[in-house]
């Protein structure tokens, strides 16, 4: 058996979870962040028969039925898991349809996963239907995102468009654009079957007045796209009060297109 913390997805996610407390995306101890991991991965470091404890999860999802998550605890301070990584950390495996966690590694202090396990999960079923290389699901708070849906349309279309003209950039990194939740009461299964539900069409997903969620097929890639987005809304947030003298043009966008390759959201543009 390889030693746990040897796991390139847990080496990733340690620098990535650390990363987004240092960009002040995840104050005491909000954000999560779940990946997928292959039961191959899992079985050279762990017995997958050596079941520590059973929690339930107060959802189903039969689409991820003995699938392997590696999930940030509830209450946990991102600034800590560099240096405590088993109390802050879990490996389970979904059973009985998704009712059932079994905990394989970690919550050593006899914690759970992420109060928004159902949000994340569920949005993995909804990702891996569009995306089958989809394997990450991270959630955090960045300031100039939230600060935006306090004073922005909430029009997933004019949110989206606003965004795009904020950094040349973001209709490069998010062509599918960004769904937008009103708020809704967090750590519930209604908002995660809200958040899945938009997920099918974007890969952020902003929730009002609380935060944002990307989804992505690396710790990298999705990293990248909550940050793209972050730096469109601080753009913003420093010009929303100021005379716009120039904007990027939606026949620029046409041209950003073109050279990379990518295809902006149906009808986002004109
Ligand atoms: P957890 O500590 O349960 O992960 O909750 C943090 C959070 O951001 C809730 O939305
Ligand atoms: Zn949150």
């Amino acid at each position: 058996m390889k030693p746990i913390l040897e796991m390139k997805e847990m080496v990733e996610l340690i620098r990535t979870i650390t990363n987004m407390y240092n960009h002040g995306w995840d104050e005491r101890n909000g954000g999560n962040v779940s990946v997928l991991l292959e039961e191959k991965t899992v079985k050279e470091y762990l017995d997958p028969a050596k079941v520590l404890r059973e929690i339930p999860t107060g959802f189903e999802a039969p689409e991820l039925e003995g699938k392997y998550f590696l999930v940030t605890g509830t209450g946990k301070y991102f600034k800590n898991v560099q240096y405590a990584p088993e109390e802050n950390l879990g490996i389970v495996r979904l059973t009985d349809g998704g009712k059932t966690a079994e905990l394989l590694w970690g919550y050593s202090d006899g914690g759970k996963f992420t109060s928004e396990f159902p949000a994340h999960m569920m949005s993995h079923v909804a990702r891996l239907k569009v995306d089958p290389q989809n394997r990450v699901v991270m959630h955090c708070h960045p300031a100039n995102l939230l600060a935006m849906t306090y004073v922005h349309d909430l029009d997933e279309k004019q949110f989206t468009r606003t965004l795009w003209q904020m950094c040349t950039e973001c209709i490069v990194v998010f062509p599918d654009g960004v769904n937008v939740l009103p708020w809704m009461l967090c750590g519930t299964n209604e908002i995660g079957e809200a958040t899945a539900e938009k997920m099918k069409t974007a890969r952020l997903v902003v929730w009002s007045q609380h935060g944002i969620y990307g989804a992505g097929k690396d710790l990298d890639e999705t990293f990248g796209l909550i940050e793209t987005a972050e730096k469109g809304a601080e753009i913003y947030m420093k010009i929303a009060h100021l005379p716009r003298v120039n904007t990027i043009t939606d026949e620029q966008m046409h041209l950003l297109e073109k050279r990379f390759g990518v295809k902006a959201r149906a009808g986002y543009l004109n």
